[in-house]
């Protein structure tokens, strides 16, 4: 067959509440044109992130009214470290509320400031808690993935040549090195096994500790078994072990591939290294059994990591990524190709070519999709990583202009696809009358949660 159709039949629904245009725009004013601030009963379709957001099938739900909320030496507790370990190999497993848990702790016990950490791209929360503690975090992103439209099997892999030299000659303390499967700060492209091989092994003859930020670790696994020979025979799960038996630890926001709506865990098989996060964790988490999570959220997580390695929902999940990457093309939408994991990125820079820099083409172009057809979507461009000079009130720009799609696992059907696709198709048309934006008020950091932004009228 050729269809692919969603490997699953609905058995309870949430109602979307529809929006007419005008209330829409009264809701963006409302909001100071910023997607943060308006009410999720406002969306008609939210693509603001892929974490928290899926939908859980019926054996979690089964397995949540089998959650044992006792303090100490749950049952839930074992079901959860039975299932990490079966899949990840790690003997230590740590429960964390969510991903950004597990880095906070894996900073403040394994880094000291002035180290160094290099990732292929980190996500925000690491960079901030490697940060936190006075080190710093570099980015070591393949030469591939610099190109937005060039189109490679493999643009998530971390630039080994950078991180040989790195190891080699280190300006400070190397203590641990990442790589984040799928490589969401870079477009949720996927890491080869050939990658992580060649650079498992730069980490082992040096010393360091290999860790993996593998929050779509099996969205990974299924772009491995696509597109890198001699995976075609393999399933998922074994993808998967081999992908994790390359490293030494690693940290985890089950609000993805964990399929779960909470939650999170850090590993690893260093026994001094997990003492000293548990103590940590009993401190600022929770009890080792639990962590920072109930006993239900540790069932739903069991289940659900073995639920994301199921191949007939990956090539569901895969497909409808790629439909909307496809559809977008054809209609004229600059797209990061090829289509990632989780989400798509459009190019909004050379989509509102029209707009300079400074009126944040991304914010403009994420204002109209919901302006038009009530759908949320995140800027990552120059709200999110550029900065104004207090000095100067001069805008620097971020790297890129980006409005990243992002999915919500088993949430969304084809037909709601169609409708994003149509959205493009007739914002396309008229794209030429979009209007920049400027930043009216903002927040010393992490503004694109808060700011407040009005139109600039077009020239
Ligand atoms: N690492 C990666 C690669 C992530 O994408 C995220 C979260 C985290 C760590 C932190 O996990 O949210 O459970 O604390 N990404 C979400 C997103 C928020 O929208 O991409 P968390």
């Amino acid at each position: 067959m050729r269809t692919i159709i969603e490997p699953f039949r609905i058995k309870s629904v949430e109602p979307i509440r529809m929006t007419s245009p005008a209330e829409r725009e009264a809701i963006l004013a409302a909001a100071g044109y910023n997607l943060f601030r308006i009410p999720s009963d406002d969306i008609v379709i939210d693509l603001l992130t892929d974490s928290g957001t899926g939908a859980m099938s019926a054996e979690q739900w089964a397995a949540v009214m089998r959650g044992d909320e006792s303090y100490a030496g749950s049952p839930s507790f074992r079901r959860f470290e039975k299932a990490v370990r079966d899949i990840t190999g790690f003997a230590h497993v740590i429960p964390t509320h969510q991903g950004r848990a597990a880095e906070r702790i894996l900073a403040t016990t394994m880094l000291r400031a002035g180290d160094v950490v290099p990732n292929n791209t980190h996500f925000d929360t690491t960079r901030a808690n490697i940060e936190a503690v006075g080190a710093t975090a570099l980015d070591l992103a393949s030469p591939a993935s610099r190109e937005l439209s060039a189109s490679a099997p493999f643009k998530g892999d971390i630039d080994l040549e950078a991180l040989a030299a790195l190891l080699e000659n280190p300006p400070s303390r190397v203590p641990v090195v990442f790589v984040t499967v799928t490589n969401n700060g870079g477009g949720g492209q996927p890491v080869s096994m050939a990658n992580l091989r060649a650079a498992s092994g730069l980490c082992r003859r040096h010393g360091v500790p290999f860790y993996l930020d593998a929050c779509r670790f099996a969205e990974n696994a299924y772009f491995i078994r696509q597109r890198e020979t001699g995976y075609a025979g393999k399933s998922l799960l074994e993808i998967a072990r081999e992908m994790f038996a390359l490293a030494d630890g690693c940290t985890m926001s089950a609000k993805k591939d964990g399929m779960a709506n909470i939650g999170g865990f850090l590993c690893s098989n260093d026994e001094r290294l997990a003492r000293a996060e548990t103590e940590l964790l009993i401190l600022t988490e929770g009890f080792p059994t639990y962590g920072g999570l109930a006993g239900r959220d540790l069932e739903a997580i069991a289940v659900g990591l073995y639920e994301a390695l199921d191949l007939s929902y990956q090539q569901y999940r895969h497909a409808s990524v790629q439909y909307l990457g496809e559809h977008l093309t054809a209609a004229g939408v600059p797209i990061l190709q090829p289509p990632g994991g989780h989400a798509i990125y459009v190019d909004a820079a050379s989509f509102l070519a029209h707009l300079p820099r400074e009126q944040f083409p991304g914010q403009a172009l994420a204002i109209e999709l919901y302006r038009h057809a009530g759908i949320r979507s995140v800027e990552v461009g120059s709200v999110m990583f550029g900065r104004r000079d207090p000095a100067t009130g001069i805008e620097q720009p971020g790297p890129n202009e980006l409005v990243r799609l992002a999915m919500p696992r088993r949430v969304y059907t084809q037909s709601h696809v169609d409708y994003i696709v149509e959205t493009f198709a007739e914002i396309t048309a008229e794209r030429h009358r979009i209007s920049g934006v400027r930043i009216v008020e903002q927040p010393a950091a992490l503004r694109h949660f808060t700011a407040i932004f009005e139109t600039v009228s077009l020239a």
